[in-house]
């Protein structure tokens, strides 16, 4: 009897762990193409963050890229991802607010850069997107972006002549989906990485890594003023905030103006947006989400003698008086510093 009992535990435990092992067979999926290496910046961080469902492979950031250069995922033709995002600009295009998209109409808020995007947590200035799978869904069917319908596109890119078989290569089947289209732009953003400025190789100690004194006094005063928000090595500490641009905050256009209170609909975050990464930021211009700044020298002017009240201001921007204790002299430095930001490597074309 105890043996019987014996011989069914054990046959319990082999069909149990027979299931199990079936069980996670069906789960790992195998990327169907070679695995996506990259080797970072120890600055850095050590890995790419990166979901489990759309494990990042050579053949899934190749197709990515033409996806993001092709005018194809636009209802004109005429306009691609790349069209705002411009590399040699480290992916903004230059305008304050962009007139770009496919009817010509302004933007209301300024492009920002696509950088490091994998380590942050929410995208768009007030984080309304929460992933790199689903970010591209946005410009591509906005009217005034790229005003494409998705299910036109999938069929544009089924009856096109190489696509197909560029998503089989990547994902395993040559059926376009838009699921697999927001999959492969994800992972080619994923590989915009930019850690290899002169402040980096200074970080790092590597060769080409000198600042100047100018600059290192820059970095000193970055780091006593701006480095609670714009934490390094990111530069950004992903939260938001309130940086004193306005004193009032308009409900039009589905309120916009509410910047991260639009979509927490919390009233404590009205007028707070992401804090944008420094990287490249001599790049990057105009500044600020709606690009009201042409020069950092305004920028640093408005942290000096711009800012403006309002009940969910920073209290960083707020202490013995309004904006950060910064004289002109600490502007220039601080500039010099902001130029060993960019990365050289990061916007040359072909890369
Ligand atoms: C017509 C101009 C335009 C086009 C085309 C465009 N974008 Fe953008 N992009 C913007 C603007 C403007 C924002 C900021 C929107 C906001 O925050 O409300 C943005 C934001 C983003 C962000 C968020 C970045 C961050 O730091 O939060 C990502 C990612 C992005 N775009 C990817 C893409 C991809 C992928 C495509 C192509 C499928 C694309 N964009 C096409 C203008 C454009």
């Amino acid at each position: 009897m105890l043996r019987h009992l014996f011989y069914t535990l054990l046959l319990t435990i082999f069909l149990l762990a027979m299931n199990g092992c079936g069980k996670l067979e069906q789960e790992v999926v195998e990327p169907v193409a070679e695995k996506f290496i990259s080797e970072l910046p120890s600055n850095l961080a050590t890995n790419i963050p990166q979901p489990e469902r759309n494990l990042m492979t050579k053949e899934g950031v190749e197709l990515g890229r033409t996806l993001f250069y092709d005018p194809i995922l636009s209802s004109t033709g005429t306009v691609s991802c790349a069209t705002c995002h411009q590399q040699e600009r480290a992916f903004p295009d230059g305008r304050a607010l962009t007139t770009v998209g496919v009817t010509g109409k302004p933007l209301l808020r300024h492009v920002p850069s696509l950088v490091n995007l994998a380590w942050m947590s929410g995208l768009f200035w007030d984080g309304g997107a929460k992933n790199l799978e689903s970010v591209s869904f946005g410009p591509l069917t906005h009217p005034d972006e790229m005003g494409q319908d998705l299910k036109a596109l999938t069929k544009k890119l089924q009856q096109h002549s190489q696509y197909p078989q560029l998503f089989k290569k990547a994902f395993g089947s040559d059926s376009v989906t838009s699921a697999a289209i927001g999959r492969a732009l994800a992972q080619f953003q994923r590989t915009l990485i930019s850690a290899n400025s002169r402040y980096d190789k200074f970080v790092r100690k590597e060769a080409g890594g000198e600042l100047t004194e100018l600059e290192l006094q820059g970095l000193t005063l970055f780091k006593q003023h701006f480095s609670s928000c714009h934490a390094a090595d990111f530069f950004t500490d992903n939260r938001y905030h309130n940086n004193g641009l306005d004193s009032s905050f308009s409900d039009e256009y589905e309120e916009l103006a509410y910047g991260r209170g639009r979509i927490s609909q919390s009233t404590a975050d009205i007028g707070k947006y992401k804090t944008p990464t420094l990287r490249n930021i001599s790049l990057t211009a105009p500044y600020m989400h709606d690009g009201r700044f042409s020069t950092l020298e305004q920028v640093l002017e408005h942290y000096r003698t711009g800012i403006v009240a309002s009940p969910s201001l920073a209290p960083e921007l707020q202490q013995q008086q309004l904006g950060l204790p910064i004289s002109v002299a600490d502007k220039a430095k601080l500039i010099a510093f902001l130029h060993t930001l960019t990365d050289e490597e990061f916007v040359k074309p072909g890369d």
